[in-house]
């Protein structure tokens, strides 16, 4: 069997202009959340990745009219019926479990197989389970492979999280939108992606109050209309080439992103010394790579801290610090599968997924063979990859594909010697 793997020749410095795409993380749950509006939804901006394509596929099991063209999505529920979506598709992601809550407040009842997505240990979605059995509805898990959720009748509820979940925060939200009352979640997650699923849902009709702070309140209303909405921009693409730029730019252009949403990441490239200037008025990020910065240590938390979606992709970046660098992964203590793959580059890199911490010395990086475990992974060896003297070879790239929008094309286009080829 073939497979399509991505090359890159290492050592070329880049320079151009990259725009970024709409948040995976807020289409992926928007787009299911379609199915809640009995008007006509167009939604603008959607990143040109697997995933969507994938969740389009699903609303469309569910007879609904979905028209993808690029980045705009034409969706009409007037003929959804539902149907059980206990599928491959299903598996091949993780935010299928949006499914859940959007079915369970459109239909009060739906028979789904259980999420997949990126191995980063541990993944469990019973925050989730507690959120809709606390809106009335019963859960049997007795399948190993599927889940059945039923409601007679969806009520309010005070829901308190026992630990901060942007699936759980999202799919509560989903399910509670035509509860009959007040539903209130405490600790809920603060993610842009959530504001943005929100504001989605307000668009429509939806009485959602407190998005982007701690305690969401939703007032269910009877019916949802259409509407046309425009998704925000993806956080962790733009933080993915902010550390190209830091790694290989000789001067890169970042158009389309929210100061406010990197935050977090432009602090810690400053402190590393990166030349970084950021446009607020112009949403544009303007950065300029160094031959070698100082060691920094990185702490991932929720938001607005340091994304554990960027914990991969800034860490080649490390081997250009003057010193040790000292990650902890607080959010996903196993999320370093991309360790072992730096270290056949030649990297001086070791993590413990027992304490989810790892300790990055400086390194000269060599093209090897490697395989990307996950997307964020996958982006950091493309990152390792630009910075290797020689070939690198990264293969499993429908990984870096269900995430990264034309990335080998932007890259290019950037001046990186960068191709695919099947093998
Ligand atoms: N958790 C539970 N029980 C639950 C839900 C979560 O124990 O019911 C734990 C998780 O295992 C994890 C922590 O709580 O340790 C936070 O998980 P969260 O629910 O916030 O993660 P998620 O919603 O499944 C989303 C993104 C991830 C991103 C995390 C954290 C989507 C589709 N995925 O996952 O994105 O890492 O939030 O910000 O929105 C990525 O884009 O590469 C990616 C993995």
């Amino acid at each position: 069997m073939t497979q399509e793997v991505i090359k890159i020749r290492g050592g070329q410095t880049l320079k151009g202009e990259v725009t970024i795409s709409g948040a995976k993380n807020s289409a992926v749950a928007i787009i299911p959340a379609t199915l809640l509006a009995q008007g006509q939804v167009k939604l603008d901006g959607l990143p040109q990745i697997s995933d969507v394509e994938t969740l389009v596929s699903l609303l469309e099991d569910l007879n609904i009219k979905a028209q993808l063209n690029g980045k705009t999505l034409e969706v009409d529920t007037s003929e959804i019926q539902n149907a059980p979506l206990p599928n491959n598709k299903v598996e091949s992601l993780r935010a299928s479990y949006y499914m859940m809550g959007a079915m369970l407040g459109r239909f009060k009842k739906c028979v789904i197989g259980l999420p997949g997505g990126c191995p980063l240990g541990p993944r469990p979605i019973d925050q989730h389970i507690k959120g809709f059995k606390a809106l009335g509805a019963e859960i049997d898990e007795s399948n190993d492979t599927s889940m059945k959720i039923e409601a007679k009748e969806l009520h309010g509820a005070n829901i308190f999280l026992d630990m901060v979940s942007v699936g759980a925060t999202i799919n509560i939200m989903l399910a509670a939108v035509h509860a009959k009352g007040q539903t209130v979640i405490e600790n809920a997650a603060k993610e842009p992606e959530v504001v943005d699923v929100a504001n989605f849902l307000n668009s429509l009709g939806a009485n959602i109050k407190g998005a982007g702070t701690s305690t969401l309140k939703i007032n269910g209303v009877k019916d949802l209309h259409g509407s046309e909405y425009q998704i925000i921009p993806d956080r962790i693409e733009a933080g993915t080439y902010m550390c190209i730029a830091a790694a290989v730019g000789e001067e890169i252009t970042i158009n389309n992103i929210v100061p406010k949403h990197v935050e977090a990441l432009t602090v810690k490239l400053k402190e590393l010394g990166v030349d970084i200037e950021i446009d607020g008025d112009a949403e544009k990020a303007i950065i300029k790579r160094k031959p070698m910065y100082k060691n920094v240590d990185i702490k991932t938390l929720v938001y607005p801290g340091f994304a554990t979606d960027l914990q991969q992709p800034i860490t080649p970046l490390l081997f250009m610090a003057d010193g040790p660098s000292f990650v902890t992964e607080t959010i996903y203590p196993a999320r370093f599968r991309h360790v072992d793959e730096l270290k056949h580059m030649g990297a001086n890199i070791d993590a413990d997924m027992q304490t989810g911490t790892a300790t990055i010395k400086p390194s000269t990086l060599n093209g090897a063979d490697v395989y990307a475990s996950d997307l964020r992974a996958g982006a950091c060896l493309i990152i390792a990859g630009l910075l290797a003297e020689g070939i690198t070879t990264i293969y499993n790239v429908r990984h870096i594909y269900r995430g990264y929008t034309d990335i080998v094309t932007h890259l290019k286009t950037l001046g990186a010697d960068i191709w695919t080829e099947e093998v």
